[in-house]
């Protein structure tokens, strides 16, 4: 299954997704394409660096966040892609990129949703005192951090954590997660219910 992912900034998901297809854990998906609206984002040296092809659209010069989203969708198309993964993508996605790609996006969160939804999930959950957060993976729909959750992991806030610290906790345990949801994808393991989706044995 080809797979996209799409990165705005330093993309060490996408790194740990791509180490992990090298490891042969990804039960045969294959990332074919790097996209990002950053032409800096480091995501993109990474993709180069292992061979995979690059497309970089910065969001300058159309008229909507529609007509974006066409030029992207138009190059899924043309690599057939059959999984869209976001990755620190810092553009939301227009109810367009949504229907072309229904229930085939997929974004991580570095809290647990519905906390802490939007860009600063791991501020918030810091300056909030909660004693545990996580990570999510779900579906990408039309409203913002709010589709069907695919898989949670937890990450405990101890007292001496600062923000880098806590930083740092979150990513690691990103970096298992997002490739484990995208093998289960993969693999057909996947069946939204409503709001809720059943992970196949
Ligand atoms: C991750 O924390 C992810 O949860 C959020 O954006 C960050 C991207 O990090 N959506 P990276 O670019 O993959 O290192």
């Amino acid at each position: 299954m080809n797979i996209a992912v799409l990165a705005s900034g330093n993309g060490s998901n996408l790194q740990a997704l791509m180490d992990a297809e090298g490891r042969g854990e990804l039960a045969g998906g294959k990332i074919v394409l790097a996209v990002s609206d950053n032409p800096e984002a480091y995501a993109l040296k990474r993709a180069r660096d292992k061979g995979v092809e690059t497309f970089v659209l910065e969001k300058t010069g159309f008229k909507s966040r529609e007509e974006y989203d066409k030029a992207i969708v138009q190059s899924l198309r043309e690599k057939k892609i059959e999984l869209v993964v976001l990755a620190g993508f810092m553009r939301v996605l227009s109810p367009y990129f949504v229907d072309e790609y229904r229930d085939r996006i997929i974004n991580i969160h570095p809290a647990l949703l519905p906390s802490f939804r939007g860009a600063y999930g791991i501020k918030e959950a810091y300056e909030n005192g909660v004693k545990v957060t996580g990570v999510t993976v779900h579906f990408v729909t039309k409203q913002l951090d709010a589709g069907p959750i695919i898989l949670q992991a937890e990450v405990e806030i101890a007292e001496d954590d600062d923000m880098d610290s806590l930083e740092e906790k979150i990513h690691k345990v990103e970096h298992k997660l997002y490739p484990e949801a995208v093998r289960l994808f993969v693999q057909g393991k996947l069946r939204i219910e409503g709001k809720k989706v059943k992970v196949m044995k």
